[in-house]
């Protein structure tokens, strides 16, 4: 069975590594995880993100997760990313999902407490797990200046407070990271999240974390992040084998000759976000 990510995060508390949540939105990724997370013995989170739902639907995703779940001999969960409403985050808990994430970060402080909470009440009464995020986690498309950084970037008391008033069961902070492709190299602030993390023993997810150096997502994970989201590095490496593919034969009309190294390509760099993870070998 799908497992909660609440049980997850407490493990890697333990050991000091992080689970990856990668996203998912066709059966080749999903497959693409539960090989990954086999052949490297480790825990892993599938997510479905807003886009995601809107392509396939969130009983396609749970009935795909659940196949891979019945497969495995390792701990798979599955994730509502960014849940928008309470409504979403009840249709996900409805259907199946062990997790989801209400994403109020763009309410005032005591409004994202408020709708977190009220998910919380549902979400504790099903075993399902909660995550909320506080601070803006940008697109690439907007570029944080240095002085901007107080008003997007987490605001560490206010994590202690957010964390005392509704002891969510995980944390998505700002500290740097963005959505999709970077055009630089993102520099993370390191000393915040060292403060926040020293303030709260709520587990930390790290969004945006595709295209960060590996030795970056390392020291955060040093620093206390348990919880690290891939969705784009999988993007490119799965186009990029259907690219491959498709140049290779430009004649090929077998959806299925196109999509298999699409699929292969994926497995391997889920298997090598794994292993930066410290994952590997934790199921
Ligand atoms: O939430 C982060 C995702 O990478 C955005 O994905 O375009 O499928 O909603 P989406
Ligand atoms: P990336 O697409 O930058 O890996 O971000 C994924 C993410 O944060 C999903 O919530
Ligand atoms: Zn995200
Ligand atoms: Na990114």
């Amino acid at each position: 069975p799908l497992v909660p990510v609440k049980e997850l995060l407490a493990r890697a508390e333990e050991g000091k590594y992080a689970v990856g949540a990668f996203n998912v939105n066709n059966m080749e990724i999903v497959q693409a995880i539960l090989a990954a997370a086999e052949a490297e013995r480790a825990p892993v989170i599938m997510q479905a993100s807003q886009g995601a739902i809107k392509y396939a639907g969130i009983q396609y995703i749970h009935g795909l997760a659940l196949i891979a779940a019945s497969q495995s001999t390792v701990p798979i969960a599955l994730h509502l990313d960014h849940g928008t409403s309470f409504e979403q985050c009840m249709q996900c808990i409805r259907v199946g999902f062990t997790s989801v994430m209400i994403d109020g970060s763009k309410l005032p402080l005591e409004e994202n407490i408020a709708l977190t909470n009220k998910v919380i009440e549902v979400a504790r009464a099903t075993g399902v797990s909660v995550e909320a995020e506080l601070g803006k986690i940008g697109g690439t498309e907007d570029d944080i200046h240095v002085d901007e950084r107080d008003a997007f970037f987490t605001d560490p008391e206010e994590a202690r407070y957010f964390v005392e008033k509704t002891g969510v069961d995980a944390l998505a902070i700002s500290i740097g990271t963005a959505h999709g492709q970077y055009k630089g190299v993102p520099k993370l602030d390191f000393a915040r999240l060292e403060k926040i993390a020293g303030m709260i023993d709520t587990p930390i997810v790290l969004h945006g974390s595709s295209g960060v150096p590996t030795e970056a997502i390392q020291e955060a994970i040093r620093l206390g992040v348990r919880k690290v989201n891939i969705d784009t590095n999988i993007r490119e490496a799965f186009t990029g084998g259907c690219r491959q593919a498709l140049e290779n034969n430009a004649k090929e009309i077998d959806p299925r000759k196109v999509l298999a190294p699409a699929r292969e390509a994926a497995t391997q760099v889920i298997r090598e976000k794994i292993r930066a993870f410290g994952s590997s070998g934790r199921a």
